[in-house]
């Protein structure tokens, strides 16, 4: 089934998105820049009668492609020791499709994070927030992987890619067999 790989990176073609066209080489995916789509911030209405939906974005149209994908891939550059705001908005808005029944149970999750500045120490928030949604909305995540890089063409350059990306890769091939 086809693998979507979901890109928090303004930049289309810098290390996150590259490191996930290496991760998925010779896998079936397609690739949703979220920088190409307009996101809202999410509203909270659960204390109104406003129904916990936006319908004047591209969210929805992004849910589609997610709904028809079992592995997932999320990835973001570190932003000040964060994830981006393109990926924190769209996660935001999950809890409008929680509210509406949308079957997140039985997806499976897998993290790129790529920054400049010791990411596996520093930057650990990112997985914790992406793993503890993923529990709480019953998907399945699958583990990190995390390079250091900063300028736009750094992954590309990489010779050899760390441990944790071929060990990803292992467990999407598992699942695609
Ligand atoms: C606004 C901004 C904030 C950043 N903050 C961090 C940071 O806190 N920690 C870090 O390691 N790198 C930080 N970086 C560097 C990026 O994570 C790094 O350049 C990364 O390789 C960019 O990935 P991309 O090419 O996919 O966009 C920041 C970059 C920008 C533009």
């Amino acid at each position: 089934m086809t693998i979507l790989l979901i890109n928090g990176s303004p930049r289309k073609t810098g290390n996150t998105a590259t490191l996930g066209d290496r991760l998925l080489t010779n896998l079936p995916y397609r690739t949703i820049h979220l920088a190409d789509h307009q996101l809202n911030f999410v509203q909270d209405y659960r204390d109104t009668t406003h129904p916990q939906q936006d319908l004047t974005d591209d969210y929805e149209t992004l849910m589609t492609q997610f709904a028809q994908a079992t592995d997932i891939v999320l990835g973001t550059p570190v932003y000040w020791y964060g994830m981006t705001g393109q990926l924190k908005v769209f996660m935001d808005r999950w809890f409008d499709s929680f509210t509406n029944d949308f079957s997140f149970s039985g997806k499976r999750l897998y993290l790129l994070v790529v920054g400049a500045d010791e990411p596996e120490t520093k930057a650990t928030g990112i997985t914790q927030a992406v793993q503890e949604s993923c529990d709480w909305l019953q998907m399945d995540f699958q583990g990190t992987a995390t390079v250091t890089a900063d300028g736009p063409s750094d992954v590309a350059k990489m010779a050899e890619l760390p441990a944790s990306v071929r060990r990803l890769r292992d467990i999407l091939q598992q699942h695609q067999a």
